[in-house]
């Protein structure tokens, strides 16, 4: 090849290298040591005339040092390409951090405990080991009394400290009822929502373990049709529209007279709380004057409330850990 093709067929063939090594490859064609077509070349200048030498001697040393320099230049741009690519490139837009959420079910807690902080309730506590007292005979079920059967319960085998007490893990919120009327006087409303626990067979309705809010309130002149307007407000708040309510005579030993709330969704009549007037033996209980002080009670479902309004169909769903899930809410 003489120098002139030499020189053109390099520029071609450096204009398509696109890595470091496509240019070491040019470099092992052009300037190898053995078979290199400027090596070559240089070479083959000895075997030529004097003059020619002089000719050709400068031209082929002048494109070597051209293509070294060439060469050079294009290494050393990929070279930095490279490494750039391993460092951080502080222009290129950030990956979104994944931060969670808040769990539906406490989404639909908060909602709950919203409308009824903007209705004056306070927000009570209550503990989830609780005393068989709490748990039933305050709440006038006596041992024995068959009431008892409506609560199937987990008993704790240690007792509680001081009395001997047997305990538990509470079967419904209403025990935080108690534990506040001992302690404070009416009139007063309260809410109370917390984890209760069942022993039942676990189905799509059906968790050990799920979560009430206890509600209640308390004055000289309550009276159900307060506890009508206070429900229906919640309803048609936590709902977003009008809801149709139904009131159920139902038994429950704490309340008398005692109900079940349906409400209207979608052309049928779903069970959603329980409620009544505080039961005068319960008033006794925590030495209020049932003659002075009167007031209603009730407690709801929360998965019941979240699956009605998020259209949910199995109860297990909130506790599975299954994210698909989970992550429809955020
Ligand atoms: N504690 C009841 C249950 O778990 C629900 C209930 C019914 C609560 C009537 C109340 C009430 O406060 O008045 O089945």
């Amino acid at each position: 090849m003489d120098l002139e093709s030499v020189k053109r067929s390099f520029y071609k063939d450096v204009e398509r290298a696109n890595t470091g090594d496509d240019i070491e490859k040019i470099r092992i064609a052009y300037l190898g040591r053995e078979k290199g077509h400027i090596t070559l070349i240089l070479r083959s200048i000895k075997d030529l005339s004097l003059e020619e030498k002089r000719v050709m001697g400068p031209l082929a040393n002048e494109l070597r040092q051209e293509i070294e320099s060439i060469l050079r230049i294009r290494q050393g741009e990929f070279h930095s390409l490279s490494r750039e690519a391993t460092t951080i490139d502080i222009t290129m837009p950030g990956e979104k951090a994944s931060l969670g959420h808040i769990h539906p079910l406490t989404q639909v807690e908060n909602d709950i405990q919203g409308i009824f902080k903007s209705l004056n309730f306070a927000f009570i506590d209550g503990p989830e080991i609780e005393k068989e007292h709490y748990n039933f005979d305050a709440l006038n079920i006596p041992l024995h009394h068959p009431a008892r059967d409506m609560w199937d319960t987990f008993w704790l085998k240690t007792k509680s400290a001081n009395r001997n007490e047997r305990l538990l893990l509470r079967t419904h919120t209403s025990p935080v009822q108690i534990r506040y009327m001992e302690t404070h006087k009416p009139p007063f409303q309260i809410i109370s929502p917390g984890r209760v626990f069942r022993f039942e067979a676990i189905d799509a309705t059906h968790e050990i373990n799920f979560h009430q809010v206890e509600g209640l309130m308390m004055g000289k002149s309550v009276s159900v049709a307060n506890f009508k307007y206070v429900i229906g407000l919640f309803l048609k708040q936590f709902f977003g529209k009008e809801v149709e309510v139904r009131f159920r005579p139902s038994y429950f030993p704490f309340v008398e007279p005692g109900f079940e709330i349906d409400i209207k969704i979608k052309n049928k009549w779903l069970e959603v709380m329980g409620a009544g007037m505080v039961h005068r033996k319960v008033l006794e209980g925590v030495n209020y004057d049932p003659e002075i002080w009167q007031g209603f009670a009730f407690g709801l479902g929360l998965e019941r409330f979240a699956m009605i309004k998020y259209n949910i169909h199995d109860v297990r769903l909130f506790y599975s850990g299954d994210m698909r899930f989970i992550h429809q809410f955020n």
